[in-house]
């Protein structure tokens, strides 16, 4: 079921979105290898119309993790829209709502497992070992989230949403990085599949001053465009069709479509990002980011990424027709040897929450 979402821009990003979806970078030349199956059938999913003046309404199912809006009032009304839309999804809510409660079941609340894992609770597997991250010494750090209830007061404070299960999520990446990384060393920050750009955000808020590049597909790329854009009215947001002269001097967000990666310098970002969409993405482009990464990052600089231990990229008919892609492996990726690992392990939090783990690692790059 496609999550949709309306929302308001100033006309004139209205209007260079549209001129970005009119143009020859939403129609790029490297579809075979940009889309997998996976993200030939979600991409089509994600729609952006444009109503004027200024309102955009975004649609999709992948890659569209909005946060819901701090306002319960908000929130009520927009559940009552959907179960006025579609009834039958009423049963399935009210049944998950009764199993969450009563039911016995394994799987907790991603409130619930942030809470045990940075508290270092015997349930998320806390080994204290060189291997592992310390979560005890990582909860005392300074910009690090001890608590969920400490990470909603901090989002709602300076967004209008609610923390999501994917805010959380990501807020977790942000400590994990702070065991390593400190708040001076990033300038530039580069996200390969942001989604609509929910760590993006958290990074330019939290690590301020700091400037984000993103690379993207295109239809997602209006998606981030538009949730950035009001999240942050003031920042300098780029779009792909704004870059034909190359990154400009000045910007807080550039867009980048799969196709601009030659417009990114060598050696110019501190820290590169993938969570969650290499395990998604064709085997061929997989090798084409981790080269690019290698040869944008400066020496020392960071690579962090969180990706299911394995995952084919298949299509929507997956459970009727054999599928051709084979599976990506995390550890089976084409990881370069000389960079240094930081941290490797399956992450604790998302073994709590999902039943497919999902391994994090964070390298420093050394060329
Ligand atoms: C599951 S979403 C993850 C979004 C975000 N990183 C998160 O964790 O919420 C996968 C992302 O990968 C992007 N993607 C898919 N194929 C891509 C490609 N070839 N190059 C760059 N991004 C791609 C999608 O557009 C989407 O933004």
């Amino acid at each position: 079921m496609p999550t949709k979402t309306s929302i308001t821009l100033k006309p004139e990003q209205a209007d260079r979105l549209k001129q970005f979806i009119d143009s020859k970078f939403f129609n790029y030349g490297s579809v075979d290898v940009a889309k997998s199956s996976y993200w030939q059938y979600h991409s089509s999913q994600l729609v952006t119309e444009i109503d004027s003046p200024g309102s955009v309404r975004v649609s999709g199912e992948s890659g569209f993790y909005v946060p819901p809006p701090s306002s319960f009032i908000k929130r009520s009304l927009l559940k009552l829209v959907k179960a006025f839309q579609h009834p039958s999804l009423i049963g399935t809510a009210l049944r998950g709502n009764f199993q969450t409660r009563f039911g016995t079941h394994r799987l907790m609340s991603y409130r619930d497992a942030f809470d045990a894992v940075m508290n270092h609770d015997a349930i998320s597997d806390s080994d204290l070992s060189p291997w592992r991250v310390n979560h005890l010494n990582l909860a005392r750090k300074p910009n690090v989230f001890p608590s969920s209830a400490s990470i909603e007061k901090r989002y709602q404070s300076w967004s209008s949403y609610a923390a999501s299960p994917s805010i959380i999520n990501h807020y977790y990446y942000q400590n994990l990085m702070r065991s390593f990384i400190s708040g001076t060393e990033l300038r530039t920050v580069l996200e390969i599949g942001a989604g609509n750009g929910n760590f993006s955000s958290i990074i330019f808020h939290e690590w301020s001053p700091v400037r984000l590049i993103l690379v993207d597909l295109p239809e997602t790329i209006c998606l981030a465009f538009s949730f950035l854009s009001n999240l942050f009215p003031e920042a300098r947001i780029v779009l792909p069709t704004e870059l034909e002269q190359g990154l400009p001097e000045q910007f807080d967000f550039a867009l980048l479509t799969v196709d601009q990666l030659d417009l990114v310098e060598s050696d110019s970002v501190d820290l590169a990002i993938n969570c969650h969409s290499f395990q998604e993405m064709t085997q061929a482009q997989i090798a084409i980011y981790f080269v690019f990464i290698q040869r944008i990052c400066r020496n020392l600089g960071y690579f962090f990424t969180a990706n299911r231990i394995d995952k084919i990229p298949c299509g929507p008919d997956s459970l009727t027709q054999e599928q051709l892609e084979p599976p990506n492996r995390f550890a089976e990726y084409p990881w370069d040897v000389h960079n240094k690992v930081l941290i490797y392990e399956i992450s604790r939090l998302l073994r709590l929450v999902q039943l497919d783990d999902v391994a994090i690692r964070l390298e420093q790059i050394h060329k």
